[in-house]
């Protein structure tokens, strides 16, 4: 038995969903004509709805007993104070700290992390002044035109979609790619498009040990190197790193590595030295007001009461969804084109935080915990997997998220896409009944046998929950405020599960097997000692890759 069941608020909540079976949402906004007015959150320009779930006052006022009673609170101030809270790793985890303009010490084994954090950052400032400004030239005197990030999971996923996110606020002369993937079509195909006299290559990487990242890493520098000579790397190569060692041994000068720090975990690192992509992309300015974002929701995380705290009810409420009405995937639709990899971001962000089965205690949960997230932009979503959403047998909680004005004001573009968000969160709270459905068939002309056979195909159940985030525009602050907003509700989930949010081992196995198989398919003979399955399929790449 794990201690998420034996919380006192957990029974309640049992009771709860028990007594809510059979009331619907429609119900639940037509008795409280407030309904609205006490279900939504504001932080500045920022709204977050979550008036269109299942939830009562009571549910509420029982999730947050389980909330307290689960030490919310206490994980959180744990965390922004630098305990280590990351125990399997024995880490810290302090990504707050990198956004956190005030003077105020954040101690790791009794000392300030914040000098080094500034140090770290009037470096990167300083750089990107250098790139921007034409200080800093290609080895044949070249200014840099093209940055190329090369990382993987969180070394690539952030930056990559904050780069995009904030494509408006871009340094027009100077563009940015990621290549991310070990398959050679993706740095093929980047580097297709670039002169290696005007290319800087950021290599991205934690560990500095990813065989992804040094594999795409080694290609681009053979690629530079033919092109200028050996020479050339040390103005054409920079690091964002914690290993000194491993960098300089790639050949980097550690002079233009770029530190962050263990209690940095990947998939939070955007806002340390692995932003310097989004910093080239779009300024040090611009980036400083993403950190400033991100900055806003920390403190309203940290000192909002429960009730108010839009991380807290965003996790509380994903809990309940997950916990007490059995969701086990969860939608996030931006209807906004420039948050289009907010969702693989998520991902990684999400589903390696919360996929795990182990408490921090040791034990085997039993009950689920992270759910698969998924999502598209709107409204392209809506012409694929939506009709699951309305009418297919599993709950998928929505996330959606709009800007009010867009940056790319075009006729009647932002109404139209704001009147399809609205829509769709208003048809999967209310569905539509048989007698509405069967009065809309009537209305169209539909009668007798046609009318019956059609009828069943066309109720849609409703009841289905979503949280809505509106915003005024999609500008840096905003995207850091929306950042750090999931990252806090993975955090609160996380508490609620009893799971280390900050570890990863079960990426790691496939790994190790990879390194197992990688020698047989280079060397193409010798026994195989796997299942049939793997054996065979080896054979066939053997045969094949001999043509
Ligand atoms: O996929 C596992 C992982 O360790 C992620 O957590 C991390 O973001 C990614 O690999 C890249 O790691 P690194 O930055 O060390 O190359």
């Amino acid at each position: 038995m794990t201690t998420l069941r034996t919380l006192k608020a957990w029974r309640t909540l049992e009771t709860l969903a028990g007594d809510l079976r059979g009331v619907t949402m429609r119900d639940l906004f037509r008795s409280d004509p407030r309904r609205f007015e006490r279900m939504h959150e504001r932080l500045g320009d920022f709204v977050f709805d979550y008036s269109k779930n299942l939830v009562t006052p009571a549910v509420l006022e029982a999730l947050m007993s389980l909330a307290r009673e689960a030490g919310v609170e206490k994980r959180r101030d744990a965390m922004f104070r630098g305990e280590k809270i990351n125990t399997t790793e024995n880490r810290a985890v302090l990504h707050t700290a990198l956004r956190d303009p005030t003077p105020d010490p954040v101690l790791v084994d009794g000392k300030d992390v914040k000098p080094e954090i500034r140090e770290v950052q009037a470096r990167m400032a300083g750089f990107v002044e250098a790139v921007h400004s034409g200080d800093w030239l290609g080895a044949s005197g070249g200014r840099i035109t093209d940055v190329v990030n090369i990382g993987i999971g969180g070394s690539d996923l952030g930056p990559r979609m904050v780069v995009d996110a904030l494509e408006p606020y871009r340094v027009r002369d100077l563009r940015v790619h990621f290549v991310s993937n070990v398959d050679g079509t993706d740095i093929s195909r980047v580097l297709a498009q670039l002169t290696p006299d005007n290319t800087l290559f950021l290599v991205a990487s934690k560990t500095f040990t990813t065989q992804e990242t040094l594999a795409n890493a080694h290609t681009a520098r053979d690629w530079l190197v033919k092109a200028l000579g050996r020479r050339a790397v040390s103005n054409h190569f920079v690091a964002l790193s914690t290993n000194l060692e491993a960098v300089t041994e790639f050949g980097i000068d550690p002079e233009v590595m770029f530190e962050f720090w263990d209690w940095v975990g990947g998939r939070y690192s955007l806002w340390s030295a692995i932003g310097l992509s989004i910093a080239l992309a779009v300024g040090w300015d611009t980036f400083t007001r993403l950190l400033a974002g991100a900055h806003e929701m920390d403190v309203h995380f940290r000192t909002a009461p429960l009730e108010q705290n839009i991380p807290v009810l965003a996790g509380l409420i994903g809990f309940w969804n997950i916990q007490f009405l059995g969701a086990r995937a969860t939608a996030v639709l931006p209807y906004d084109q420039s948050l289009a990899r907010l969702p693989a971001y998520l991902q990684q962000a999400d589903m390696e935080s919360t996929g795990k089965r182990t408490t921090l205690s040791g034990e085997t949960v039993d009950y689920p915990t992270g759910a698969v997230l998924f999502g598209e932009p709107g409204t392209n979503g809506q012409h694929s997997f939506y009709q699951m959403i309305h009418q297919g047998t599993h709950l998928i909680p929505c996330d959606f998220l709009a800007p009010v004005r867009s940056h790319y004001p075009v006729g009647r573009h932002q109404a139209i896409l704001l009147a399809n968000m609205f829509a769709q969160s208003e048809a999967l709270m209310t569905g539509r009944t048989e007698d509405e459905a069967w009065a809309g068939l009537a209305d169209s002309g539909l009668k007798g046998e046609a009318l019956d056979t059609l009828l069943p195909h066309v109720v849609f159940p409703g009841n289905r929950p979503s949280n809505t985030m509106l915003f005024r525009v999609l500008d840096p602050e905003t995207l850091g405020r929306i950042i750090a907003l999931y990252e806090h509700r993975i955090h609160v989930q996380a508490t609620l599960w009893n799971l280390n949010a900050y570890d990863q081992f079960g990426v790691e196995l496939g790994k190790r097997l990879a390194a197992v198989v990688l020698p047989e398919l280079e060397k193409k003979r010798g026994a195989l000692a796997h299942d049939a399955s793997t054996n065979g399929l080896i054979e066939f790449f053997r045969l094949w890759s001999e043509d």
